[in-house]
């Protein structure tokens, strides 16, 4: 890779990495404010996808060092529901955000001959996957 792709590559992850420092705020939020019956089904569930965003931010932090950037920590917008029905949906919409973008940095890991971050993004796209799901599957 050029210098320049290497930083195109970098700063794509580190926008990424915002967003996981923004989801990890956001679900922990919910995880704790959440209240009545029909928190007890999500209660967990937030506090499991939150760990998950960490150990996204920090694979991707690894990622970024090992690149020679600086992992970036600046948090993205954190929203914040006031019923359950409203966190979910405001978490669906991180991760449906979340989804497109990991997608557009595969392709770009893709094209510029990254197969390590191409492969660590793959796996984390999964995860987000299964979140949206999780999410969508609640709210339906
Ligand atoms: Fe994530
Ligand atoms: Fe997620």
């Amino acid at each position: 890779m050029t210098k320049k792709q290497t930083k195109e590559l970098i700063d794509a992850l580190n926008e990424s990495r915002s967003s996981e420092l923004a989801a990890i705020s956001q679900y922990m939020n919910h995880h704790y404010e959440c209240k009545g019956m029909e928190s007890l089904t999500v209660k967990d569930l937030f506090r499991a996808q939150a760990l998950e965003e960490m150990g996204h931010a920090e694979q991707l932090a690894e990622r970024i060092t090992a690149l020679g950037g600086i992992p970036t920590l600046k948090s993205g917008t954190v929203k914040r529901g006031k019923t359950v029905k409203e966190m979910l949906k405001i978490d669906c919409e991180l991760e449906q955000k979340a989804i497109k973008r990991y997608k557009a940095q595969i392709k770009l890991a893709e094209k510029l001959g990254d197969t390590t971050t191409r492969r660590m993004l793959e796996d984390i796209l999964i995860s987000e996957e299964a979140h949206a799901d999780a999410h969508e599957a609640l709210l339906s």
